[in-house]
């Protein structure tokens, strides 16, 4: 049966089995790209890693192999993510593990402050004020420790039988689920900026990661969000007329055998905290 989430929070958490499948895929289409630009940017020796927002531990279970004799500080705002990260983790080798529910949002950054590495990814586009949080880790940190970012920058499109489809549809139902989750998908390039002003930080490499949605296993993810929201909702925000439209037109693309989809942009942020002057 349809669990049906209770507030807006539960969603942006994934805490539903579906979200959590759904969030897997789409970590399958991002990480390959933003792991293989981190493990070429690692430092040689890294005592201390934490990332915040570890959600399930998709990009802390890619990082183990590379890491020796490291301590991991797992933290998220959820307990059941940080549950089910450890179950993901597993055998961690030399390393060693922590795991300390934290909200990013009510917290002071002193875990930052020893730490070699930082990772925050997909999880500042769930906040509301996501520039000044990013600014207070960079402040936090220690110089010459990294800081690794990936958020998204821009929403998704469609394309099937040559023309852009969906596009106009599909943009309005994100503009709600950005509503409903106080969510911004495309907070990466003002990040970007601000950290290219910030004199603490420097920029070793920025790219943008654009996954292309070419299966039909890939392309139930564009049902990420409608499927999880309650319809009566959504209904409520576009009317039932209009929401009925939406969805035909996902369902065309659904079954057409040429389409694909982009999924949002993202770009991938990989810096040094500067020595001070
Ligand atoms: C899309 S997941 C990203 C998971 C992980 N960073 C990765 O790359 O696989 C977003 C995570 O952010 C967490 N999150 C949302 N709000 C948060 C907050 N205020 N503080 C810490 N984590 C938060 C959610 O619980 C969720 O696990």
């Amino acid at each position: 049966m349809k669990k049906s989430l209770s507030t807006p929070k539960d969603y942006i958490l994934g805490v539903s089995a579906k979200a959590e499948y759904q969030l897997g895929i789409l970590n399958d289409l991002y990480l390959q790209r933003f792991l293989s630009a981190a493990v070429s940017l690692l430092p040689k020796s890294i005592s201390k890693v934490l990332e915040l927002g570890c959600g399930s531990g998709h990009l802390l279970s890619a990082l183990l192999p590379y890491l020796e004799n490291t301590h991991i500080y797992a933290t998220d705002v959820s307990k059941e993510r940080l549950t089910e990260c450890k179950l993901r983790l597993g055998e961690t080798g030399s390393n060693t593990l922590d795991f300390t529910t934290l909200s990013i949002t009510d917290t002071d950054f002193e875990i930052c402050h020893d730490q070699d590495l930082i990772l925050v990814r997909f999880v500042i586009t769930h906040m509301k004020n996501a520039q000044a949080i990013l600014e207070r880790i960079v402040k936090a940190m220690k110089p010459g420790a990294k800081l690794f970012i990936e958020e998204f920058c821009v929403q998704n499109e469609f394309i099937a039988r040559g023309e852009t489809f969906g596009y106009y549809e599909w943009p309005r139902a994100h503009e709600f689920q950005e509503k409903l989750q106080h969510s911004h998908f495309d907070v990466g390039m003002d990040l970007l900026a601000a950290l290219k002003k910030n004199s603490r930080f420097s920029i070793d490499l920025a790219q943008i990661n654009q996954p292309i949605l070419d299966s039909e296993y890939r392309k139930s993810i564009i049902r990420l969000g409608m499927q999880d929201c309650s319809q009566e909702l959504l209904s409520h925000h576009f009317g039932k007329e209009k929401l009925a439209q939406i969805f035909t037109s996902l369902e065309m693309f659904e079954r057409d055998a040429f389409s694909f989809g982009l999924a949002p942009r993202s770009v991938c942020i990989f810096g040094t905290i500067r020595d001070e002057k």
